[in-house]
């Protein structure tokens, strides 16, 4: 269903069932829920534009409508082709107290199963308001939003756009074309579109380790147009969501694609960082045989005290049964890793992009064949003679690979990705970051803290975030008497750590 600058969704039909969705998750998100209840009054977002890009699910349902109970106005797209739920955006559009013949709700471009075109206009679309205002804040998950701000101004400056959205990246051409394009027809609707839209946005917090990455490298290089918060690195983001959260929905994520048992099995992942701790603590969960890859000489000691085999994957292939990237990095699995993989061995990464497994070169092996199982699933058959002998006794050319959500995030793509509870953590995070940079904003220019740089929030607000989660489940803290806390050197209500603890 569409309405043109108001919302593209699959069907508002959904929303009843999106609804009922929402409801159970704001149970089980405290966080936002308990700063409803603290802001809800004040109204501290009234006068805020909120541009939303962030996978668009029942949680993010949560999270738009405790922006907009704060007082902000919301646009919402997805940072996914395959994240969004149907029903969430749906009941979004429609609102609380709307109905599908008379919406109420936030506006959202957003559906499952968008095309690299209809993606990018969608991203656009949060980013032109009515009237020709435009938002005065970005809330991203990876950045694609902070990145087409950024590309449009270039474009519109120079009328170039770079073959790939970071230096030294892997070539994006196919993408970056398509972004091109969008932007040639913007420019030719409004030669000052993007100077426009540059101009009013005050600040950006970031979701995710990837477009974190993104603003560093932009901040570095002088060219952050707005200051940014990096929610990521926020203890209770990247130590709860990346870990706990993958530990749940990646095993999801398989189940729902394959329904293939993983007790017993070899699993391998690749890379022990915070979203590899919790893929590969899940797989053991189930029993499978772990081994895991790494770059990092303190990550793979780390892996390796935790009882994990730590391999090159280039010496396991023929062993593993499924084989999971974690890295953020690119090219990770080859076309000539896959060719070289067990037979039916489970592909897929949970690394923000889809460039961790080469799914172009796969594409390009002489002879292969792709076969969808069912949409998110699909079977590539390897050209006869490939590949070594299968030790299972297929015959060679009879192998197969099973690769979800085509290389993209498969907690998303085959799962409805990270639970409730975790991702409270996470947007209270980031609604506490939307809140400050609007409050920064309302300041004189002199009196304001954030500069062009990327910023982390204070620790007494990561403790906070914590805090509004301990009750729920039934954790009673203890509290340090004053002369505890005075030998310690802190505080008796915090912050507890000095800024270089790890946890
Ligand atoms: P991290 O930086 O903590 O961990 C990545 C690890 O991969 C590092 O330890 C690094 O040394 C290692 N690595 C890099 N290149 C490698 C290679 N070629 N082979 C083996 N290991 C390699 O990052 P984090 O927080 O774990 O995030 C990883 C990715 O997952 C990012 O793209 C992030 O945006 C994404 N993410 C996805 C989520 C989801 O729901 N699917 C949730 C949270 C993060």
């Amino acid at each position: 269903d569409e309405a043109p600058g108001r919302y593209k969704v699959r069907s508002l039909a959904l929303a009843e069932a999106g609804r009922h969705q929402i409801r159970l998750a704001e149970h089980e998100m405290p966080g936002l829920m308990a700063l409803r209840e603290e802001y809800g009054d004040a109204q501290p977002l009234a006068g805020a534009r909120i541009a939303g890009s962030l996978h668009m699910t029942v949680q993010t349902a949560v999270l738009i409508e405790t922006l907009t109970a704060l007082g902000a106005e919301v646009r919402w797209a997805s940072c996914n082709i395959f994240s969004t739920q149907d029903e969430a955006a749906a009941a979004v559009v429609v609102g609380p107290g709307g109905t599908p013949q008379d919406p109420q709700g936030v506006p959202v471009f957003a559906w499952k199963g968008e095309s690299l075109e209809e993606y990018w206009a969608c991203t656009e679309q949060i980013l032109v308001w009515p009237a020709g205002e435009g938002p005065n804040l970005i809330l991203d998950d990876g950045g694609d939003a902070t990145m087409l701000v950024h590309l449009g101004l270039q474009y519109e400056r120079a009328g170039v756009v770079p073959p790939n959205t970071l230096p030294g990246e892997p070539d994006h051409t196919q993408e970056m074309n398509v972004v091109r394009d969008l932007l040639r027809a913007a420019l030719e609707a409004d030669p000052l579109r993007w100077t426009g839209i540059a101009q009013q946005i005050g600040g950006v917090t970031e979701e995710t380790t990837t477009g974190v990455h993104r603003l560093y490298h932009l901040a570095e290089s002088g060219e952050l147009l707005f200051p940014a918060i990096n929610v990521n690195d926020s203890v209770t983001k990247s130590k709860f969501d990346n870990k706990y959260g993958i530990r749940h929905s990646l095993p999801d994520g398989i189940n729902r694609a394959t329904d293939i048992l993983i007790g017993g099995k070899v699993a391998f992942v690749a890379g022990y960082g915070d979203v590899g701790k919790g893929a590969a603590e899940a797989f053991r969960g189930q029993g499978a045989r772990v081994i895991v890859s790494e770059v990092d000489p303190i990550c793979a000691l780390q892996a390796a005290m935790d009882g994990f085999q730590v391999a090159r994957i280039e010496d396991v292939l023929d062993q593993a049964d499924f084989f999971i990237t974690t890295t953020g990095n690119f090219g990770v699995i080859t076309a000539e890793h896959m060719l070289a993989m067990k037979n039916k061995a489970v592909v897929g990464n949970i690394g923000h992009f889809d460039n961790e497994i080469d799914m172009a070169g796969l594409a390009d092996v002489p002879g292969v064949v792709k076969t969808e199982i069912k949409p998110q699933v699909h079977e590539w058959t390897m050209p006869a003679g490939s590949g070594p002998a299968a030790a299972d006794g297929a015959a060679r050319g009879e192998r197969s690979i099973i690769v979800l959500s085509e290389g993209r995030l498969l907690n998303l793509g085959n799962a409805t990705g990270h639970p409730s509870f975790v991702m409270s953590n996470s947007f209270a995070n980031q609604v506490i970051g939307q809140l400050e940079l609007f409050a920064d904003m309302a300041r004189p220019a002199d009196e304001q803290q954030y500069e062009r740089q990327v910023y982390r929030l204070p620790k007494i607000l990561d403790e906070k975030v914590a805090r509004l989660h301990l009750d729920a489940l039934g954790v009673r803290l203890t509290e340090l008497s004053k002369a505890q806390a005075d030998y310690l050197g802190v505080a008796v209500e915090g912050p507890f750590k000095p800024e270089h603890y790890r946890y």
